[in-house]
């Protein structure tokens, strides 16, 4: 298929038709389900070297045979990374067998119901979408900047164009603050200003980072924790995206889209589709930035492609 036949309904398969990913080293968190397992596993049966990073060794063991059985050729591994942890984030990264990264797909992501917090006491879903995959960036950069085709792609959602700006005294959320939208808004919203940010400041070291949207509605897990949204899940599931086509524009970033193509663009079906104007708000990433590096310091969290 072509760049321009691509679209809502490709697949995987599709999107990666005459792609070699052979010697590619990819890490893909969320990937025990949904639409972080259907990208791990066509990211491994187009011939990469993934790594499938899930909330806990059973989940990726169970992920990685699940993809082992249906591609017997496929060597992934998995490991575990609780994004709620920073204990867990630094585990993780200590236990990568790889010198160079190639493609780092932040996925991992949830809708909560109530308020809840990280093990490191920030709003749970800021901090696993945001706070998580900044401080697993930070720990990994020396090594994604190793490659020669640098990518992080942050799976984002249209939630991010609500709420319409990033209220920082409002930010995280707190119990008295908290509202199930708002925290998903918030962090979808994070996922796009992060990935803008980091191609402005590692772009010229040969970085390439964007931000999607998979699909609405995609038949995932994404409902569990929320009664009225698992019933829409399973309602408009003959009308949406499966997981499969939901991965297509991860991997369309991750694998077959030319670098330039995603450099601090934001992708909706396979294409680059803009994404909301507080997400290009460049005031807004810078102080989101500061704010995370705030709290990477106070874990002793260092950026490793600084040294500082
Ligand atoms: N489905 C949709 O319609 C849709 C639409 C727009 C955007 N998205 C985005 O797409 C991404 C994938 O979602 P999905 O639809 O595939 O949902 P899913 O089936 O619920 O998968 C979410 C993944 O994130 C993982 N995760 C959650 N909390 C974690 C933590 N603390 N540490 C590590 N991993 C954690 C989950 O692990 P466990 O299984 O252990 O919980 C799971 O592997 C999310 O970022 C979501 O916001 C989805």
């Amino acid at each position: 298929m072509t760049e321009k036949s691509l679209g809502s309904r490709s697949s995987t398969a599709e999107v990666l038709s005459g792609v070699d990913l052979t010697g590619k080293k990819i890490i893909v968190t969320g990937a025990n389900t949904g639409i972080g397992f259907e990208a791990a596993r066509a990211f491994a049966a187009a011939g990469a070297d993934v790594i499938l990073a899930c909330r806990n060794l059973e989940k990726s063991n169970e992920a990685v045979a699940r993809i082992t059985e249906r591609h017997p050729d496929t060597h992934p591994q998995g490991l575990a990374l609780d994004l709620a942890s920073v204990s867990s984030i630094r585990q993780f990264c200590k236990q990568i067998p790889f010198e160079t990264i190639d493609v780092l797909v932040c996925n991992a992501g949830l809708v909560p119901t109530q308020y809840q917090e990280t093990e490191d006491g920030i709003e749970l879903c800021v901090g696993v979408c945001h706070f998580g995959h900044f401080v697993l960036c930070e720990l990994l950069l020396d090594k994604i900047l190793k490659s020669n085709d640098a990518r992080v792609v942050m799976v984002s959602s249209e939630s991010h164009r609500s709420p319409a700006q990033l209220d920082f005294d409002r930010f995280p959320l707190s119990k008295d603050t908290f509202s199930s939208m708002k925290a998903y808004g918030q962090a979808k919203l994070c996922n796009v200003l992060f990935a803008n940010e980091l191609q402005r400041r590692y772009g010229e070291q040969g970085l390439s980072a964007c931000s999607l949207h998979p699909g609405a509605l995609i038949t995932t897990e994404i409902g569990r924790y929320s009664g009225v949204l698992g019933l829409l899940v399973r309602l408009f599931s003959p009308f949406t995206k499966n997981p499969d086509q939901g991965a297509a524009t991860t991997v369309y970033c991750a694998a077959r889209a030319a670098a330039e193509e995603i450099q601090g663009n934001y992708f909706s079906h396979c294409r680059n589709v803009g994404s909301s104007k507080e997400a290009n708000n460049t005031g807004v990433a810078k102080r989101l930035w500061a704010l995370s590096e705030t709290f990477c310091a106070s874990h002793g969290v260092t950026n490793q492609a600084k040294g500082t």
